[in-house]
């Protein structure tokens, strides 16, 4: 019988528990044995290695972060860790590894993958911060980019009743797209990433502007990777006149309750990477394109750096573009 375990690894997102759950469920359909790893490459290290079944799945699809826990780990940066890991694994006969992580997480998997002759390995894209290069989507950004649009709409409730700009820092590691869509579907006044230069005399001209037609308060969505939040607040006082506050979203993105497409997507992510495995594929990431699921070689997706989608940048340039144009300005009315 065909031994498969799975492992959660760096930032943990909702939608890994729905990964779980497939997992098993198709697993035992196909006369699989499946495998639970607990806490990421740490647990896989000292053997944290347990037979799973439906029971261990049964209500968990609903629930955020993951059932078998994850962890960053130091120690799977060294090639003696790892050879332990390995041996780990083929001490139980499991001759395939499913890993749910991000870019670094499929770092360490490739390298298990170039270390192992006779384990197959397959990757999960699963990171809110949409970061990894080869695919649109990681399991999780969904639920992380509706539970911002919550609290930018909450903050929004407030900024307008006393006045004041908000500057919200939103998670991403070095990538803005959080940031950019939160800010692109929660009407803000500005957003500032670190894939789109700005130019803030061009904000302050029209920010003032929009002030003197009636404007009262401002939304800025700022991501975590530019380290300006307190400065930008600052910039709004002493440039702008108006009362400011920065909001740090933090961990509070990283968990909730998964929103249908993640658990969708999680069940497709899974399902294609497990028939990948059962199709003889030695190493490799599910990635998802244009609403099709395509496997890739890891080093076609870690490695390599991310890039927005130009037609999304394209929006997000119009935040300051749209700022400096009067004619639209003028038709805001406030
Ligand atoms: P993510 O997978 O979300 O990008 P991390 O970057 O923290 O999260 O990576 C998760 C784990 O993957 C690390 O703690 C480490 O165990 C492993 N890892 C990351 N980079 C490497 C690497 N270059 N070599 C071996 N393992 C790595
Ligand atoms: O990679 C996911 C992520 O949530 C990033 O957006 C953030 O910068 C980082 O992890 C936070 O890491 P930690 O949970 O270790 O504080």
């Amino acid at each position: 019988m065909k031994k498969i375990a799975i492992l959660c690894s760096g930032g943990d997102v909702s939608g890994m528990n729905a990964a779980l759950k497939r997992f098993v469920e198709y697993a035992i359909d196909k006369d699989m044995q499946p495998f639970f790893v607990h806490n990421g490459y740490e647990g896989l290290i000292d053997g944290q290695i347990y037979e799973a079944g439906y029971s261990d799945v049964a209500g968990i699809i609903s629930i955020g972060g993951t059932k078998i826990r994850t962890s960053r780990s130091e120690r799977f940066k060294e090639a003696s860790y790892r050879k332990q890991a390995l041996e780990n694994l083929k001490a139980r006969g499991i001759n395939s590894l499913m890993v749910l992580g991000g870019d670094g997480s499929f770092k360490g998997m490739q390298k298990l993958a170039d270390e192992s002759t006779d384990i197959s390995f397959i990757g999960i894209p699963s990171t809110i911060d949409n970061d990894i290069a080869g695919t649109q989507y990681c399991l999780g950004v969904d639920t992380a980019l509706n539970g911002i649009r919550v609290s930018i709409d909450a903050i929004r409730d407030t900024a307008s009743s006393f006045g004041r700009a908000f500057v919200i820092e939103v998670m991403g590691r070095e990538c803005g797209y959080l940031a950019l869509v939160s800010a692109l579907t929660s009407g803000a006044e500005m957003c500032l990433i670190p894939e789109i230069p700005y130019d803030l005399s061009n904000y302050k001209r029209d920010f003032l502007q929009e002030k003197e037609e009636g404007r009262s308060y401002f939304i800025a969505v700022i991501s975590e990777a530019l380290k300006k939040s307190r400065e930008i607040s600052q910039w709004f006082e002493e440039e702008i006149g108006v009362e400011s506050r920065v909001t740090v979203l933090g961990h509070v993105q990283r968990g909730g309750i998964p929103t249908v497409h993640d658990r969708l997507m999680a069940f497709h992510f899974v399902t294609t990477g497990m028939e990948a495995l059962l199709s003889g594929t030695k190493s490799a990431v599910v990635c998802y394109n244009k609403g099709t699921f395509v496997c890739k070689p890891i080093e076609k997706v870690a490695f390599r750096k991310y890039y927005i989608d130009d037609d999304l940048l394209e929006l997000g340039r119009e935040f300051e573009s749209k700022q400096h144009n009067p004619g639209i300005i003028s038709k805001k009315g406030y």
